[in-house]
This record gives structure tokens, C-alpha cells and sequence, in this order.
């Protein structure tokens, strides 16, 4: 999938992007609780120069600004960066939003103390070139010293188990309950897949149902780790589920 169709899914999805959560404002608040501990455990106590260079709508980026970071948002999709921008507003937290491609990030060098990518966005990088040249980029943005915190789906287990769908989600927002499932697609190398989106959505007549389709590369840790330590960082660590009490498995690595 191209990076301008890997836009066009976000973009359209934006406006539909907090149904994916059964509570948006409660992932917001628990995510942040998790991710804003592990930047403190390794940095001190801040605050911080934080990026979240794959924002979305904001779900990762919120929550840190609200724990006293000074965030920049960034994202691909310039609709969900909008959207960003206006959610933190609502909301009274100060969060500068800007659409950027995580390869080519549009930030000096030593910008920032830390560098955030939540939630799978790092799959949607399809090639290894393209994940050399986004954690380059990462590298780069960081001061010496620095931390970068990713998160991905457990890959290790889904290309084991090569799942055709996700459970449904419920969500319940001001417009009553809405559902979201995916079915995927795996591609022959049996390492991509393609997404089929799926969100209903209640109208006056029943549901609506919108299906929006993507690409993502399923990345094992090994692969994430090696390409990190090969763009330059060190102290390669996968804090899971059981223990960070995150929802996915976390990578953290370190700048000397
Ligand atoms: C699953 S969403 C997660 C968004 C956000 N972190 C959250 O949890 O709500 C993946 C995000 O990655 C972004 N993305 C995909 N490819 C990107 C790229 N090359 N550079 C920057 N962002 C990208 C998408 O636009 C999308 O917002």
C-alpha cells in the first residue's frame, strides 16, 4: 500500500476514528497513565519534549500533554492531525499538531527528549527501507539520551496464528452504539495483510456501514528490535502486556 493510500484510509477514517474505542476519553486517560510512567521511569521526572510522530487523532498525544509534556502531534493524515488539534482544544490541553510523514520528519535534530508511535502505526510502513528511514528519522529528532517508545500488535503471535478477522468492538458514544471488526486479508509472503474496516454505525433507518481498507506489515519483535539497533539505538527492551499493563507490547530503546 502507498503512503498517499495509506493517507487516504486515515483521512477518511478521522471523523470515525474514536468509534475503534468502547470509551475514547478512558483509553486516552489509561494509555497516557501507562506510556507517561515509562517516560519518567527512564528520563526523570520532566516534563518532556515529547513527539508523537504517528498522533492520529490524538489518543497518545492528549493524554501526555495532559500529563505536563510538551507534545507535538504529527501524523500522515493531515484530516486526523486536524483533528487532533481540535479534540486537545475541547479539551483544554496544549498539543501543536502538524501533518508529517514519519520518514521524513520535518524537526531538527535534538528536538526532543522522547518519540512516541502507538498503536500499530509503524505497521503500515510496508518495506524495510521505509522502517530504516522512519527510525533515522526518529534517531535524528532525539537528543542524546533520549527514548523511543513504540507500540505494536503481538506480531510474533498473530503471524503464528494468522487471525482472518479482530473481535467487534463496541462503542457508545453521543450517537448511541456503533460496532468496528476488521477482516484480513493475508497476503502470499504470509508477513502482510490487507485490512477490511469495518464500522456500523446507527442511522435513522438501522446501521450505516462504512468499509475503508488498508495494508499493514505484521513486524515481528526480532525485526522492530534489529532495525532500531541498526538506525542507531541502544538498549533495546519489549515491555509486555503483563507487566506494563499496556494493552500491546511496548519497545523502548535509548540514544547515547
Ligand atoms: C492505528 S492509527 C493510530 C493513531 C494514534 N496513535 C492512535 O492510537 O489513535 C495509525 C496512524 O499511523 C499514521 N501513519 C501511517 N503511516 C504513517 C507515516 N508514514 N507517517 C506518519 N504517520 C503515519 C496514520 O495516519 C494513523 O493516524
Amino acid at each position: 500500500m502507498s503512503a498517499s493510500s495509506a493517507r487516504d484510509f486515515y483521512d477518511s477514517l478521522a471523523a470515525d476514528y474514536h468509534r475503534v474505542f468502547p470509551d475514547w476519553d478512558a483509553s486516552i486517560a489509561r494509555q497516557a497513565a501507562v506510556l507517561d510512567g515509562l517516560v519518567r521511569r527512564e528520563l526523570g521526572p520532566g516534563p518532556h519534549r515529547l513527539l508523537d510522530c504517528a498522533c492520529g487523532i490524538g489518543t497518545q498525544a492528549i493524554g501526555l500533554a495532559r500529563a505536563g509534556h510538551r507534545v507535538v502531534g504529527s501524523d500522515l493524515s493531515p484530516v486526523a492531525a486536524t483533528r487532533a488539534a481540535a479534540e486537545s482544544a475541547d479539551r483544554g490541553v496544549v498539543l501543536a499538531t502538524a501533518a508529517a510523514d514519519m520518514r521524513q520528519l520535518p524537526f531538527g535534530p535534538d528536538t526532543f527528549d522522547a518519540v512516541v508511535c502507538a498503536d500499530n502505526s509503524l505497521a503500515h510502513l510496508l518495506s524495510a527501507q521505509d522502517l530504516a528511514a522512519a527510525l533515522r528519522g526518529m534517531r535524528r529528532v532525539l537528543r542524546d539520551g533520549g527514548l523511543l517508545l513504540l507500540t505494536l500488535r503481538d506480531y510474533d503471535d498473530i503471524r503464528r496464528t494468522r487471525p482472518a478477522t479482530s473481535p467487534p468492538q463496541v462503542s457508545h458514544g453521543s450517537d448511541g452504539r456503533s460496532i468496528t471488526f476488521q477482516l484480513w486479508h493475508w497476503h502470499d509472503d504470509g508477513e502482510r495483510y490487507d485490512q477490511e474496516y469495518f464500522q456500523l454505525v446507527p442511522d435513522e433507518e438501522g446501521w450505516e456501514v462504512r468499509v475503508r481498507r488498508a495494508t499493514s506489515w505484521a513486524l515481528p519483535r526480532r525485526t522492530v528490535t534489529d532495525a532500531a539497533s541498526a538506525a542507531g539505538f541502544t538498549d533495546p527492551t519489549w515491555h509486555m502486556p503483563d507487566t506494563s499493563g499496556f494493552y500491546q507490547p511496548v519497545f523502548t530503546a535509548r540514544t547515547d
